[in-house]
C-alpha cells in the first residue's frame, strides 16, 4: 500500500515537472480546422473574401497570439474576427495555430508552371 502512494505521488511529481509541450504544427492545423480560422482565413492561411491573409510568412507567434486574444470587435474598422480567450483556445494551442501557419510553403512562382507562364500581370 504504501509502495503505491509513493508511486502516485512519484508520478503526480513528474506530472507537474514535466516541460510544456513543444508547439506543434500537426495540432496545430487540426485546432485550426475545428476551431474554424479556416472558414475566414482559408485552408491553409490563404485568405478569402472575409479573412486576411495569414501565410506563408505568418507574422511571429507573439504577434498571432496577441491578436487573437485582443481582437478590438468594437473599433469602428473591425471586419468580423472574434477574440478567442484562453478559456476557447489555451495558450499552447495558439502557439500550436502558429506553428502550423509558419509550415505553410510559398506559393510557386507562376512563371515555373506552364499553364500560367507569361499569363501574369506586369510586375
Ligand atoms: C469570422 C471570420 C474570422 C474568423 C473565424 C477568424 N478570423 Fe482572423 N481575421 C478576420 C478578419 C476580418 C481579420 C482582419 C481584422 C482586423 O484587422 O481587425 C482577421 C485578422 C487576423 C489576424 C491578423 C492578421 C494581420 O496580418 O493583421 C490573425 C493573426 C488572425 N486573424 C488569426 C485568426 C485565427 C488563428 C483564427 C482562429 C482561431 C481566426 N483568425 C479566426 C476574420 C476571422
Amino acid at each position: 500500500m504504501t509502495r503505491i502512494v509513493y508511486l502516485a505521488i512519484a508520478f503526480s511529481v513528474f506530472a507537474v515537472a514535466a516541460p510544456a509541450q513543444e508547439p506543434s504544427a500537426k495540432r496545430g492545423r487540426e485546432i485550426y480546422m475545428k476551431t474554424g480560422c479556416y472558414t475566414c482565413h482559408g485552408t491553409v492561411g490563404q485568405g478569402t473574401s472575409v479573412g486576411l491573409k495569414l501565410a506563408p510568412d505568418p507574422l511571429p507567434a507573439e504577434a498571432i497570439a496577441n491578436f487573437i486574444r485582443n481582437t478590438d470587435t468594437t473599433a469602428p474598422s473591425y471586419a468580423a474576427m472574434p477574440t478567442y480567450s484562453a478559456d476557447v483556445l489555451s495558450d499552447a494551442e495558439v502557439a500550436d495555430i502558429a506553428a502550423f501557419l509558419a509550415t505553410v510553403p510559398p506559393s510557386k512562382d507562376p512563371d515555373t508552371i506552364p499553364a500560367l507562364k507569361g499569363l501574369t500581370a506586369t510586375r
